[in-house]
C-alpha cells in the first residue's frame, strides 16, 4: 500500500523547461502518510490511548502499575498520571495526553473521562468515514452536538450555595471514591472541604480560590487518618545546628536567597604569608567577616533564617550563639510560599536586609516525623497559606493519596468558584444523548448523522461504568434510555450494587465544570485529529503507525466493543 513517500520527491507538478529532474521539495528521510491512511493511523493511536486508560474509568475501575526508565514504579488509577508516566511517541496518541494534561490544569478531575470520550468519538467518526461521510461534515456535526450537550448540561445542573459544605463534601467524595477504595475517604473529603473555604475568597457575588496557596505535602509512614491541615508551611528541613533553638514563638523570619559564606574569588589568588601572625589575622579577618553576617541578621531583629543556600558552619555557630533557628538549602518554591505566607521579602543581599523585610509567624518549631526532621512555619501573617501533610502505610499509598486529594481539592474549588452540580454515574452523559438524539432530528443532511454519532459516544460513560462494574452493557444502555426516556434524569449506573438507580439519591454528585470540560475537550481533539489528512515528519521523527495490521497497530487497541 503506498502509505508513505520517502523523501517527498515531487515530479509531476514541475514544469516541463526545468527538463524533467526530479525536485527535492523536502530534506531526505522525511516520510509522509496522506488521506484516508493518515486518517485511520492517527484515529487507530488516539483510540489505543483511550482505550488504553479505559479499564481505570469509575470507582469499580481497575489501577496501571507503571515503571519508568529508571525503574520507578507508579501505581494509579488516575488519568492523567497514567498518561503523563506512559512514554507516547505517536503525535496523534499525543494530542489525547494533552488533552488529559489540560483537563487536568483546568478543572483537575474528569481526565480519564475526556479520553475514553474522545476516544469513543472517534470511533464513530471512523464509522461514519466508511460510509464516505465526509470528515468536515463530521467535525461540523461534533461541533453542533457539543454545542447543544453544553446546553443541556447547564440546563440540567442543580445550583447549590458555594460553601455549602454539604454538598462540596458529597462532590470531594464522588472524585474520591475512584481512587481510595477505604473509608478514609469520608475523612480526606472534610480535609479538602476544610482547606478550600479556608483559602476561598469571597471577590463581589462570586468566590475566588487560588489553589497554590495549597501545598500538599508527603510523608510515608502512619495511616491516612493522620493526614492533616496545617496553617502555615510544612516542609522536611532540619535545623542546621545543635545548638539553635528548635522552636520560636513570635518568629520574624530572613528569607535569605544568598550564601552565608565568605565568598571564593573568581579569580585563582595568591596570598603569600610570611609570618604566624599574618596567618592568624587573616583568619581572624574571614572569622569576623562571618560573625559579621550572623550580626547583621540579629540586627535585622530576624529570630529565624530560611537560606535557599548553603550556610558556612561558622556563621552557623554565631548563629546558634545568637539563638536563631536557622534552616538552610530551603527549595526555591517552598521560599516564594514562604514570602507570599509570612509577608516576608526574600532579601537576595544581606546588607540589605531590613526589619521590613521580616516576614511573621506565631511559631516557627522543629518536629520528628517518621525517621524525618520537618520544619513547621504556623500562624502565618497570611491565612491563606495552608499544607495538607499527607500520610499513609506507604510510599505508593502516599503517592495516590496525593493524588486522590489533589483530585477533591479541584472538584470542591470548581463548585466553590461555579456552584452547579449534576449527579455522576453516567447520568447526566445519558441525559445529554437522550436529548441530543431528540435535537438531531431537527437536522437535515449528513451532519445529523454525525450529531447521532455524538450523541451515542456520550453512552460510552455510563456503558464502561457498568462493565467496570461486571454488569451487561447492553442490559443497562437499554435500561438507561428507557428511564430517561421517561424523565428520570439522574438514572445512572450504581456500580456498588450493580444496577441502574437514580445517583442524586445516592449523593454521587460532581462539578458541572468538570462534565463540560470534558465534553467540549473532547470534541475539540477528535475534531481536530479528523482534521489532519496528511502527515509529514520530518527525516528525525518517527513515522506514526500504519493503518490496522500495519506495523505498529495495537491488536488490543482495535477490538474495542461498543
Ligand atoms: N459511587 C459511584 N457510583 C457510580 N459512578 C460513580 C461513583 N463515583 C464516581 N462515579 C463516576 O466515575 C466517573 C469518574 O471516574 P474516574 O475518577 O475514574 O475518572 P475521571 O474523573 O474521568 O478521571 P480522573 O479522576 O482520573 O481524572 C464519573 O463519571 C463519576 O460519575
Ligand atoms: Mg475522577
Amino acid at each position: 500500500m503506498p502509505r508513505s513517500e520517502e523523501g517527498l520527491i515531487l515530479t509531476q507538478a514541475i514544469p516541463a523547461q526545468i527538463g524533467g529532474q526530479p525536485v527535492l521539495i523536502l530534506r531526505e528521510g522525511t516520510s509522509r502518510s496522506r488521506g484516508r491512511d493518515a486518517q485511520r493511523s492517527n484515529i487507530m493511536a488516539a483510540r489505543i490511548i483511550s482505550d488504553v486508560i479505559k479499564s481505570s474509568f469509575g470507582p469499580k475501575g481497575m489501577d496501571k502499575m507503571l515503571v519508568d526508565t529508571l525503574g520507578d514504579v507508579t501505581i494509579t488509577g488516575d488519568g492523567a498520571t497514567i498518561l503523563k508516566e506512559m512514554d507516547v511517541e505517536h503525535p496523534a496518541a499525543k494530542m489525547m495526553v494533552e488533552v488529559a494534561k489540560t483537563t487536568d490544569d483546568e478543572v483537575g478531575d474528569g481526565t480519564t473521562s475526556v479520553v475514553v470520550f474522545a476516544g469513543q468519538l472517534l470511533k464513530k467518526a471512523e464509522e461514519l468515514l466508511d460510509k464516505n461521510v465526509h470528515p468536515t461534515v463530521i467535525v461540523d456535526g461534533y461541533k453542533l452536538a457539543s454545542d447543544r450537550a453544553l446546553k443541556v448540561l447547564s440546563e440540567i445542573a442543580i445550583d447549590v450555595p458555594p460553601t455549602d459544605r454539604k454538598m462540596l463534601k458529597k462532590v470531594a467524595m464522588t472524585a474520591m471514591a475512584t481512587k481510595l477504595v477505604t473509608e478514609d475517604k469520608d475523612y480526606l473529603a472534610d480535609l479538602a472541604v476544610e482547606a478550600i473555604l479556608k483559602v476561598a475568597e469571597k471577590d463581589g457575588d462570586v468566590y475566588k480560590v487560588d489553589i497554590d496557596n495549597i501545598e500538599v505535602e508527603k510523608k510515608a509512614g502512619g495511616s491516612l487518618v493522620e493526614t492533616k491541615v496545617i496553617q502555615g508551611i510544612a516542609m522536611e528541613k532540619e535545623v542546621v545546628h545543635p545548638g539553635m533553638p528548635k522552636r520560636i514563638e513570635n518568629a520574624k523570619i530572613a528569607l535569605l536567597n544568598t550564601a552565608l559564606e565568605v565568598e571564593k574569588t573568581e579569580i585563582s589568588a595568591e596570598i603569600r604569608i610570611t609570618s604566624p601572625g599574618q596567618m592568624k589575622t587573616f583568619l581572624d579577618e574571614e572569622e569576623r567577616l562571618m560573625k559579621d553576617m550572623a550580626d547583621k541578621i540579629a540586627d535585622a531583629g530576624a529570630n529565624v533564617v530560611m537560606c535557599q543556600k548553603g550556610i558556612d558552619d561558622l556563621v552557623q555557630h554565631f548563629l546558634a550563639k545568637k539563638n536563631i533557628l536557622t534552616v538552610r538549602r530551603v527549595k526555591e518554591s517552598s521560599m516564594d510560599k514562604l514570602a507570599k505566607a509570612t509577608g516576608g521579602r526574600v532579601v537576595t543581599n544581606l546588607k540589605d536586609l531590613t526589619d521590613k523585610d521580616l516576614g511573621k509567624a506565631k511559631l516557627v518549631e522543629e518536629r520528628k516525623l517518621g525517621d524525618e526532621e520537618w520544619t513547621f512555619i504556623e500562624g502565618c501573617v497570611n491565612p491563606k497559606a495552608l499544607t495538607i501533610l499527607v500520610r499513609g502505610g506507604s510510599e505508593k499509598v502516599v503517592d495516590e493519596a496525593e493524588r486522590s486529594i489533589h483530585d477533591a481539592l479541584c472538584v470542591v474549588r470548581d463548585v466553590v468558584r461555579r456552584p452547579k452540580v449534576v449527579a455522576g454515574g453516567g447520568a447526566p452523559e445519558m441525559e445529554a444523548a437522550s436529548r441530543l438524539r431528540e435535537w438531531a432530528g431537527s437536522i437535515s443532511g449528513r451532519v445529523q448523522l454525525a450529531a447521532l454519532g455524538f450523541a451515542e459516544a456520550l453512552e460510552v460513560m455510563p456503558i464502561a461504568l457498568a462493565e467496570s462494574a461486571g454488569m451487561d452493557p447492553i442490559d443497562v444502555t437499554v435500561e438507561l434510555r428507557a428511564r430517561h426516556e421517561k424523565g428520570e434524569r439522574w438514572a445512572g449506573v450504581n456500580v456498588s450494587e450493580g444496577k441502574v438507580e437514580d445517583m442524586a439519591k445516592l449523593d454521587v454528585y460532581e462539578p458541572l465544570a468538570v462534565k463540560e470540560q470534558v465534553v467540549r475537550s473532547a470534541a475539540e481533539v477528535a475534531s481536530m485529529i479528523l482534521r489532519i489528512d496528511d502527515v509529514i515528519a520530518s527525516g528525525k521523527a518517527r513515522m506514526p503507525a500504519g493503518p490496522p495490521g500495519g506495523p505498529g497497530a495495537g491488536e488490543e487497541g482495535l477490538e474495542s466493543e461498543y
